[in-house]
């Protein structure tokens, strides 16, 4: 069963797309869209030149603001780099961390994700800890070890106090962006194993109450069974988070189960 204190979060990860003012078109148009009543969490990463825009876009709302990655230096000669201080500075409170396009495209190791998690931390940034198995891992059954390892170098040296508002993101490789989602049970078998894994390393109280996104494929058509689930906490959203309508439906989710 889906815990009640868990508050759904629902993520648009805009990856390298839109223009400043596409961008912030868009967030205007989640902003009107919004249910004023709902009481999820909404997120939008946009790129980092387009953060300003869609921050003015969003003002007044509740929507939150999220970038793609952070450096983990304060300041200096980082060349390409943006820092902690600057994405705050952009109006970010999120940031997401260890996006699979990270990692295997700019060859992000777990160390760096490690040291990136603690950089936010320590700026009071929330990380967005995106975590996931290729096809080929997935297929030779070493999912749960490549989860486990993934989650053990993140989370190294960082106290519990210090993961407090952490958020997760399963988001399977295989999913991302070829219209193959995730089964809902496939979903909710990684998540419990994420959920297992953050009891090992933080105990029972942290675990029950991280949030675990779901992310690869979600589209406005298989939300409602992926929020059903009761270990899927929210979503992010890559390619269906383009298109205003049909993201405000995936925002607007409506799981049968007792949320
Ligand atoms: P798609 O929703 O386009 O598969 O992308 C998922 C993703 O990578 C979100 O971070």
């Amino acid at each position: 069963m889906a815990s009640h204190k868990r508050i759904p979060m629902i993520a648009g990860n805009w990856k390298m797309h839109l223009t400043s003012k596409e961008a912030a078109d868009l967030a205007a148009a989640m902003k009107k869209g919004l249910d004023p009543d709902l009481k999820h969490e909404v997120l939008l990463a946009p790129s980092f030149t387009n953060l300003h825009a869609v921050k003015a876009a969003i003002a007044g709302s509740r929507i939150l603001l999220a970038s793609q990655d952070v450096a983990w230096e304060e300041k200096g000669a980082f060349t390409g780099a943006v820092s902690p201080a600057q994405i705050i500075d952009a109006g970010c409170t999120h940031a997401l961390i260890g996006h699979s396009e990270r990692r295997k495209i700019f060859l992000e190791t777990d160390e760096v994700v490690n040291k990136k998690m603690k950089a936010a931390i320590k700026a009071g940034i929330v990380p967005v800890l995106c975590i996931g198995e290729t096809l080929e891992e997935r297929e030779s059954q070493k999912t749960y070890r490549v989860l486990e390892t993934q989650l053990t170098g993140a989370f190294a040296g960082i106290t519990p106090a210090e993961a407090n508002r952490v958020v997760i993101a399963y988001e399977p490789v295989w999913a991302i962006g070829t219209g193959k989602t995730a089964t809902p049970d496939q979903a909710q078998d990684a998540h419990v194993f994420v959920r297992k894994q953050m009891e090992r390393i933080y105990g029972k109280d942290y675990a029950e109450a991280v949030r675990i996104l779901y992310g690869g494929s979600v589209k406005a058509d298989n939300i409602d069974e992926l929020m059903a689930q009761g270990d899927i906490d929210g979503a992010l959203v890559g390619g269906e988070s383009l298109k205003a309508d049909k993201f405000l439906r995936v925002i607007h989710f409506q799981a049968v189960l007792s949320r």
